[in-house]
């Protein structure tokens, strides 16, 4: 039998490790991708983004020709049964709710072009409601004879763990309004299903708004033990105990676990808070929102986390900020990525830059999307060279190459031994013994 023919429909992050993970299953892939320069990359094999294991599957893909990029919705509509929705969601210019305009967009330009009985498969997290009026769009536009059907599926993958996350999931979740949508979807997925990390991977099939809301409540909740556990931090600090100790201790109760109990400088990135801010903004449009104003709380207390940030640089210096030379490790929104949209580290970096201090960035692999970010401050190639006769270092995105770092060496070059660990990871007894004052952030 032919494989499964499937397109991917947005091939930004989401999209690409979509497309190389179904072509790794074996699918006849094709991706569309709008913007010319994501195009090209893609189509020479390459991934739009930095992503571990990526590149290498899609050039693998490619190459084999199971995995082919068009701009052409009418090529996609032609060669496709299954269709995935893949494009992004961002927070809308008014800082509220999720701009839903490219899976719309998608929708309407797909629509026209679709044969045969279709399914369509959104993968983008949305506000709830968005399927429902995708479906009927799906039904307006569609071409007399064609039977298409909408089916949510919402993806859960962590930048940095994309491939595997995407082959091995916790968990399916698949939101349909027929029994042969269900079924086409586990057929789909059965691959996938078989692969599960402790026996079958759990599938979840339900309706449309419960699906969306998994994807926005799933995110909300990890944002939410974070900032709690960043809250606790603070009291930490003033009660002189260990917030390290603490979340081990009351992360051993598998109720709580320890995963997201990682106290620091926050959360950033495109999906956390994003969706935190899209979902009390929904429940508001619904008529709820003063039940999820808890949301709004720990947003808060996220932007908290950068400005204390700030201050406690300040108080380590001793002195104003204008003029100090502060070294800052990290810039990417958490390690393995080259993403810095709503970075703790870099916006810590440009508070500390705009309030007068010379700032000196490095990281690993997120130099060049910072510099396009941020393109004022200094950036150095290396961990001890970006530290030369800094003031301060502030170690803010926990990439292992910080945490293996010669001490020796980095005291070498400072001008003063002071060291905030961002992140909580470092040894900082080590430095201690190298002469620095160091501390953390709920842990002195
Ligand atoms: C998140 C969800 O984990 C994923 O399921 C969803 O599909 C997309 O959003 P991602 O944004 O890639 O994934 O990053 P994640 O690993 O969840 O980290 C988010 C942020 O929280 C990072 O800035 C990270 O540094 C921070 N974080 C994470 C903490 O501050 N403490 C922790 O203990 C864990």
């Amino acid at each position: 039998m032919a494989p499964v023919r499937t397109t991917t429909i947005g091939c930004g992050y989401l999209g690409a490790t979509h497309a190389a993970c179904m072509a790794e299953l074996g699918y006849d892939v094709l991706g569309v991708e709008v913007d010319p320069d994501k195009l090209a990359m893609l189509r020479e094999g390459r991934a739009p983004v930095y992503e571990a294991g990526l590149d290498e599957m899609l050039a693998r893909h490619v190459a084999s020709g199971r995995l082919r990029f068009t701009d052409s919705y009418e090529e996609a509509g032609a060669f496709g049964e299954i269709h995935f929705l893949c494009l992004g969601t961002p927070q809308r210019s008014d800082g509220l709710g999720a701009d839903t305009s490219q899976v719309e967009y998608a929708v309407r330009t797909l629509a026209p072009h679709l044969t045969g009985s279709p399914l369509v498969v959104g993968k983008s997290t949305v506000p709830v409601g968005t399927a429902a009026r995708m479906a009927a769009l799906l039904t307006e536009l569609t071409p007399s004879g064609v039977e298409a059907e909408l089916a949510w599926n919402p993806e859960f993958l962590r930048e940095a763990h994309g491939v595997d996350d995407t082959l091995r999931p916790d968990r399916l979740v698949f939101g349909v309004r027929s029994d042969a949508a269900e079924k086409r979807l586990r057929e789909f997925y059965a691959p996938v299903i078989d692969l599960g990390v402790n026996g079958a991977t759990p599938v979840v099939v339900t309706d449309y708004a419960t699906a969306e809301l998994v994807k926005v409540t799933a995110n909300s909740f990890l944002a939410t033990k974070i900032s709690f556990i960043n809250a606790v931090a603070e009291v930490c600090e003033v009660a002189g105990a260990d917030v390290v100790a603490l979340a081990d201790a009351i992360g051993y109760d598998d109720r709580i676990g320890r995963k997201m109990l990682g106290a620091g400088v926050g959360f950033g990135g495109g999906c956390l808070p994003k969706d935190l801010r899209a979902f009390q903004h929904r429940a508001g449009e619904l008529g709820v929102e003063d039940v999820m104003s808890l949301l709004g709380e720990v947003d808060a207390i996220n932007a908290h986390q950068r400005e204390r940030t700030v201050q406690i640089a300040k108080g380590m210096l001793g002195r104003s900020l204008r003029g100090a030379r502060i070294a800052v490790w990290g810039a990417a929104f958490k390690p393995g990525t080259d993403d810095v949209r709503d970075s703790p580290a870099l916006a810590i970096a440009g508070q500390l830059h705009l309030r007068g201090a010379q700032v000196t960035v490095f990281d690993p692999k997120a130099g060049r999307t910072a510099r396009a970010a941020y393109p004022t401050m200094s950036y150095a190639e290396g961990a001890v060279e970006a530290c030369r006769d800094a003031d301060l270092v502030l170690h803010m995105t926990e990439w292992p190459e910080f945490r293996e770092v010669d001490v020796d060496r980095v005291t070498e070059v400072v001008a003063h031994r002071r060291l905030l660990d961002g992140r909580n990871v470092l040894d900082l007894q080590a430095w201690r013994n190298a002469g620095w004052t160091a501390r953390g952030l709920g842990r002195l």
